[in-house]
């Protein structure tokens, strides 16, 4: 047994996995169906670890090969194409050796050295950035070769509304020309930004227009969760009150990761064969709060003032209506509609708020609390 049921960090065994039945069995479907699929929600409601959630399943466990690609580091289209080759090498490698060999020969255009780990006789392939001369070729190799494969192909680019801010200008339409034409792999577009995926999969102009199934991924039920959360206590003869799994799930507005992020620290401070304190929450949350803070307090540091005010004051409304109206502005002493509407555009960009039906807000709730806290002061 791992020592905390509550996993926070790194992959999670299915075992641990809470729910997301319904949402998996649906996103197995569509893509053995043939569809590609547009996954958005908030940040860590759990859209990446579902995927993964997903490809231990079968059939995609063991008849197709899967392939996961964070994009969210990358800021070019030559990154692009490195990272999904080297992604799809390494998830090849520790599939079959023959599927490993035949991509490598597949990408041409590449110099890069093929050969094998003496000591394990795995397959190594050093490529560096570099080496990427003609990404656009490149990517029509991969995706070629993709197409070739023995099984089926699934690829997930994650955090895929990082290409609207490459340099170059007409990456949709490359991505999408391309994606049209594969018979045998299918797709998922993963990304926090509503926003801009919104944009980009259901606006006409767009190339990827009405080329996906969106699927908005909400919040975990509190029913599922509860369950989820007293199994894992009982089964380290520990207890909680559901009363309380519930207090956490509102105070941290259902997003999954603070909800297991809180029942982790729970569990961790209940010693066996007690009930879990009630009390202690408050001091939890402080301390969650505490243990971000070095890094809320940088990422303010890079904002400027006029930035800064208007997430403040957003931060107090909590969800902030007509922000640049004449009483928002005086209440928070803003200097003008049009320097507001230009913070908000700024910090729209970065996710730090969001904006739905008239009302702006900050969407991660430690962050609004330590907004809060502090109170515009530091
Ligand atoms: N089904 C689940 N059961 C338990 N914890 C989960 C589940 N899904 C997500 N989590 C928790 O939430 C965190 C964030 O999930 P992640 O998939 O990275 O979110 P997203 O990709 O939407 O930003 C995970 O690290 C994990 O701690
Ligand atoms: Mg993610």
């Amino acid at each position: 047994m791992i020592s905390n049921p509550f996993i926070i960090t790194g992959d999670i065994p299915s075992a641990y996995f809470c729910d997301r039945k319904e949402e998996s069995k649906n996103v197995i479907q569509m893509l053995t169906n043939g569809e590609n699929i547009c996954l958005m929600s908030p940040r860590r409601m759990g859209k990446s670890k579902l995927v993964q959630f997903c490809y231990d399943q079968e059939p995609l466990a063991n008849e197709y090969y899967c392939f996961y690609i964070d994009i969210y580091h990358t800021t070019s289209l030559r990154e692009f194409t490195y990272t999904f080759g080297r992604q799809v090498f390494s998830t090849l490698r520790n599939q079959s050796q023959k599927m490993v060999l035949w991509f490598v020969q597949a990408l041409k255009s590449l110099n890069a050295n093929f050969g094998f780990d003496p000591t394990t006789g795995m397959p190594t392939f050093s490529l560096s950035l570099g080496d990427v001369n003609n990404p656009e070729f490149t990517l029509e190799e991969i995706f070629k070769a993709l197409e070739k494969a023995d099984k089926p192909c699934i690829v997930c680019f994650d955090e895929f509304q990082q290409i609207a801010n490459y340099p170059e200008k007409n990456i949709e339409a490359l991505l999408r020309g391309h994606i049209q034409h594969l018979g045998n792999t299918n797709f998922i577009f993963s990304g926090s930004s509503r926003h801009l995926l919104t944009q980009m999969f259901h606006s006409y102009a767009r190339p990827f227009y009405n080329s996906t199934s969106t699927l908005s991924l909400e919040a975990i039920k509190l029913e599922e969760y509860t369950l989820f959360a007293t199994h894992w206590f009982e089964q380290y003869s520990k207890h909680i009150d559901p009363l309380l799994i519930g207090q956490v799930y509102q105070i941290m507005e259902s997003n999954t990761y603070y909800v297991q992020k809180t029942l982790h620290e729970l569990f961790e401070n209940t010693p066996t064969g007690e009930t879990c304190d009630t009390n202690m929450l408050p001091r939890l949350i402080d301390g969650m709060i505490e243990e971000q803070s070095v890094s809320y307090k940088q990422l303010l540091s890079f904002l400027p003032d006029r930035h800064k005010e208007v997430l403040f004051a957003i931060a107090n409304e909590g969800k902030a209506e007509k922000i640049m109206g004449a009483q928002f502005i005086h209440r928070y002493r803003l200097p003008s509609a049009s320097a507001v509407q230009s913070a908000v555009r700024k910090l729209m960009e970065t996710d730090y708020i969001t904006y739905y039906d008239g009302v702006y807000s900050i969407p991660d709730v430690l962050f609004r609390m330590y907004l809060k806290r502090i109170g515009g002061k530091e």
